[in-house]
C-alpha cells in the first residue's frame, strides 16, 4: 500500500482507482489549497501526488519529496504548473489527462466564438441592468460566425475538435501547427494566419516558445473585424496587448478563459470592450472533471504498480 496526496477535493469517484487499489489517500478537509511551504512539507510522506494545475510541484517540492516520491498526476491536461524536467531528471513521473476533456473543452471555445462575435454578454449585461429601451436595429451589432474563416492555432485534440465544430457553423477551417500536418487547411506561417482569418482560436500548450505568442505585433497582423479566442493558457496572449487592441479597434472581440496571472485579470482587460471574460471553466462538467481525476489517479496507481501508464508525460 502507497501513500497518495490528493491536493483538493475531487469530483465523487474520481479517486476510485486509487482506494480500489489499496492505497491510502491523504487528503484535508474542506477545498484549501495547499501552500508552497505545505507541500514541501508533506512531499517526503508520499509516494504519489495527485494534483490540480494551480498547485506548483517545482524543484523544491520534487527535491523534497525525492527518494520516495514516485509519481506525480496532474488533473489537467495542461502540466506547465509542474517541473517535469526535473521530475524526469530526478526518475519521478508524470501523467495527465488527455482526452477525456476534448469536447468539453471545445464546446466551450465554440460557446466563446459564439459570444464574442454575437456580443452576448454586452447585450445581456444591458439587459439585467435595465438599460434595454426596446430593438433597435443597429444596436449590439456583431460579426457572422456562418461563413468566416477559424484559424485554429495549434492542431491537437482540442483544436480538432473546434475544427469539426467550426465546419458544422459553415466556417471555412485553417490551421496553423510548427510542422506540416498533411490534413487541408494547414497554413505553415502564423503570421499568414492570422491575416486570413475571422475568428482565432489557440490550442498550444504553454511553454517557452508559446509564451507571448500573441503579443502587439500579431495582434496587428489581424483584422480589424476579428476575434480571438484562448481557452489554451493565459500567458500564451500579452494581456495588456490584447487589452489595448480591443480598446483600439485593431480586432473586433476577445473570448477569453485563461489568464496570464490567474486568478488577477488585467484591469484593462476587465474594461475593455467586446472581451467576454469566463473564469478558467473549458473542462468544468461534472462529467469530465470525473473523467478528469479518475484518468489521474489511473495513472498513479499504474505507475505505483511498476507500469507505463498511457497518459504518461515524461517519467
Ligand atoms: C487543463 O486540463 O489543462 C485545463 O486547463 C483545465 O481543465
Amino acid at each position: 500500500m502507497s501513500r497518495v496526496l490528493v491536493t483538493r477535493q475531487l469530483p465523487a469517484g474520481g479517486l476510485d482507482p486509487l482506494v480500489e487499489a489499496g492505497h491510502e489517500v491523504v487528503q484535508r478537509e474542506g477545498d484549501e489549497p495547499y501552500t508552497a511551504e505545505e507541500l514541501v512539507a508533506l512531499a517526503p510522506e508520499v509516494d504519489a501526488i495527485v494534483c490540480i494545475l494551480t498547485d506548483r510541484i517545482d524543484v523544491a517540492v520534487l527535491q523534497a519529496g525525492a527518494p520516495r516520491l514516485q509519481v506525480v498526476a496532474n488533473v489537467a491536461v495542461g502540466y506547465d504548473n509542474i517541473d517535469v524536467a526535473t521530475a524526469s531528471q530526478m526518475g519521478i513521473a508524470v501523467c495527465n489527462t488527455p482526452g477525456v476533456l476534448d469536447e468539453t473543452t471545445a464546446d466551450l471555445a465554440f460557446l466563446l466564438i459564439l459570444a464574442a462575435c454575437r456580443r452576448a454578454t454586452d447585450a445581456e449585461a444591458d439587459l439585467r441592468a435595465g438599460r434595454w429601451t426596446g430593438f433597435h436595429i443597429g444596436d449590439f451589432l456583431g460579426v457572422d460566425v456562418h461563413g468566416a474563416t477559424l484559424g485554429i492555432v495549434g492542431y491537437g485534440r482540442i483544436g480538432r475538435a473546434v475544427a469539426r465544430r467550426g465546419a458544422g457553423f459553415g466556417m471555412e477551417v485553417l490551421h496553423h501547427t510548427r510542422t506540416d500536418t498533411g490534413i487541408g487547411g494547414w497554413v505553415a506561417d502564423l503570421d499568414d494566419l492570422l491575416r486570413r482569418s475571422d475568428v482565432v482560436s489557440l490550442h498550444v500548450p504553454l511553454h517557452d516558445e508559446t509564451r507571448g505568442l500573441i503579443g502587439a505585433r500579431r495582434l496587428a497582423l489581424m483584422k480589424p473585424s476579428a476575434v480571438l479566442v484562448n481557452t489554451a493558457r493565459g500567458p500564451v496572449i500579452d494581456e495588456e496587448a490584447l487589452a489595448i487592441a480591443l480598446e483600439e479597434g485593431t480586432i473586433f472581440a476577445a473570448g477569453i478563459d485563461v489568464y496570464e496571472r490567474e486568478p488577477a485579470v488585467h484591469p484593462r482587460l476587465l474594461a475593455a470592450p467586446h472581451a467576454v471574460l469566463l473564469p478558467h471553466i473549458g473542462s468544468a462538467t461534472e462529467a469530465t472533471r470525473r473523467r478528469m481525476a479518475h484518468l489521474a489517479s489511473d495513472g498513479a496507481v499504474a505507475v505505483l504498480r511498476g507500469d507505463r501508464p498511457p497518459n504518461l508525460v515524461s517519467g
